[in-house]
């Protein structure tokens, strides 16, 4: 059963300072919603029913999101305003639960999974780093498709998007042999390293942000020393799952926005926004006049 989803939340968010300062980055919205929502619905439309929130002080905002706001609900009540009412209460389908736990130091994502081993327990589980949004505009979502591919072969899923070379150290790259991985297809991983020099990069396929991971990760994490930027890196730790179990790279067919920098907020905003029936004409209409 891929039931729980890690969502890592303890960032600082420097890259989006100062909106960042007082909340969350997290809350920062894309048009109507804040960027955590968009990515539990994701969870929740792949059928991940325990958001487990790695979190930290200062983020309770996040957690209240998720929760209900009796005074709020009143108010939209009496006042006859049901539209809204939904909206605020349908944060969250009564069948899912949100739970966190606290990553007491910044010790790198390896660590922040780590934080959420006792929750996890044995099973089988997804990563979802909220800064990045994805949007498929057209049907099958991409974490749903991994879902799939990894309840009918067994096999862990990472989703990669390919970038420019001169990028491949912001992210964590993957090598399939050389093999080409199509759209919305897998290929078995044969390494995998951390923020690598375009030099030594085995590919340009970078970890975009959505895992789907066998249990026994956890105890591997135990025992993983720090790495790139002197962080326990959740990539040293996959590739040494890559010894014992086969892992997949899963390329996705849709597109990232990163929502933990300034243009990829914006550019999420723009694209979502177009599409958005309460803004999509107003919008349109703007970008056609704006003149720069
Ligand atoms: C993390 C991962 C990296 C991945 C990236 C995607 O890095 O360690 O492998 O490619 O997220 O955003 P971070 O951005 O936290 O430095």
């Amino acid at each position: 059963m891929l039931t729980k989803v890690v969502i890592p939340v303890a960032g600082l968010g420097t890259r989006v300072l100062p909106a960042s300062k007082a909340i969350p980055k997290e809350m920062l919205t894309v048009v109507d919603k804040p960027v955590i929502q968009h990515v539990v619905e994701e969870a929740i439309e792949a059928g991940f029913r325990e958001i487990i929130l790695v979190t930290r002080s200062g983020k309770q905002a996040i957690e209240d999101h998720f929760d209900h706001h009796y005074e709020l609900e009143h108010e939209l009540t009496r006042k006859g305003k049901h539209e809204l009412r939904a909206a605020v209460n349908d944060t969250l389908p009564d069948d899912v639960e949100v739970v966190s736990v606290r990553q007491p130091q910044a010790l790198g994502l390896g660590h922040a999974v780590l934080c959420a081993q006792h929750i996890v327990g044995g099973d089988d589980f997804a990563v979802i780093l909220p800064d990045m949004v994805i949007d498929n505009p057209d049907g099958l979502r991409d974490l749903s498709a991994m879902a799939e591919r990894y309840r009918s072969s067994g096999k862990g899923q990472i989703m990669v998007e390919s970038v420019p070379e001169e990028q491949v150290q912001r992210y964590g790259i993957v090598d399939c042999g050389g093999t080409t991985v199509g759209a919305g297809e897998s290929a078995e991983i044969r390494g995998m390293v951390e923020k690598p020099d375009p030099q030594d990069a085995p590919s340009n396929l970078a970890i975009v942000g959505r895992y789907i991971l066998p249990g026994k990760i956890m105890s591997l994490l135990e025992n993983t020393a720090p790495g790139a930027g002197g962080e326990i890196q959740l990539t040293d730790a996959l590739l040494e799952l890559t010894r014992e179990t086969p892992l997949e790279a899963y390329n996705m067919r849709g597109r990232v926005y990163d929502c933990g920098n300034k243009a990829g907020l914006l550019q999420a905003n723009i694209a979502l926004g177009l599409r958005h029936p309460e803004t999509g004409e107003a919008l349109r209409e703007f970008l056609t006049e704006y003149k720069w």
